[in-house]
């Protein structure tokens, strides 16, 4: 089966439903989690579920992204991943890195790709007016949030809803779809999914 890393950078919650969902027939199966900050949640919770982790902390590296990404590329090696799948991991990655793992690596962001592209997605639907917000699952291309979609779904943003009322709507979604959408790929299906 393929062997998937998963990169996180805190509570890991979208780790925990991609590992759970990778038994039985599934074609995949959890190879290592790391994380880019020390000590987060997400890190306690791989261990408990039995999976390797391994941290390489950004910071030591300062400006040096190549760096990082060359200690991040040796932890990767030893694991031998076919799939990364970042989860929640807030660094962005160089070119150089994204062409290493092209068409093998996949991001889920929590808006609908192509709007809201970078950070406080949530802050920016409300203020906009949208009427749907949601989340999207997409393969890393060297530009930030875009590359080719392979899932989304959709919810109704509430007239009184705040950026975590609105994220705590969505989370859920993102445990069904990443899953979802990870088991297609990983099995040849890069058809998008578009749920509910
Ligand atoms: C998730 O909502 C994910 O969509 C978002 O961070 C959260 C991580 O939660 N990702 C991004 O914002 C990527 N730029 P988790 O650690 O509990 O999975």
């Amino acid at each position: 089966s393929k062997r998937v890393a998963i990169l996180i950078s805190g509570s890991g919650s979208n780790m925990v439903s991609l590992a759970n969902s990778m038994t039985g027939d599934h074609p995949a199966r959890p190879c290592v989690v790391v994380s880019n900050v020390p000590g987060v949640a997400g890190l306690q919770k791989a261990k408990d579920l039995g999976i390797a982790t391994a941290c390489v902390d950004h910071k030591p590296f300062g400006k040096d992204r190549d760096g990082f990404e060359k200690a991040l590329s040796e932890v990767l090696r030893d694991h031998a991943p076919d799939i990364i799948c970042l989860a929640g991991f807030m660094r962005i990655l160089t070119p150089g890195f994204v062409a290493d793992w092209e068409g093998r690596m996949l991001n889920i962001h929590p808006s609908l790709l192509p709007l809201y592209k970078g950070l406080n997605t949530h802050a920016r639907a409300i203020a906009a007016g949208d009427a749907e917000a949601g989340c999207t699952i997409h393969e890393v291309t060297a530009a930030l949030d875009d590359g080719p979609i392979l899932g989304q779904a959709r919810v109704a943003v509430a007239p009184d809803d705040t950026p975590d009322t609105l994220a705590a709507r969505i989370l859920p979604w993102e445990h069904r779809l990443y899953p979802a959408v990870l088991e297609r790929f990983a099995a040849g299906d890069r058809t998008p999914l578009f749920l509910p």
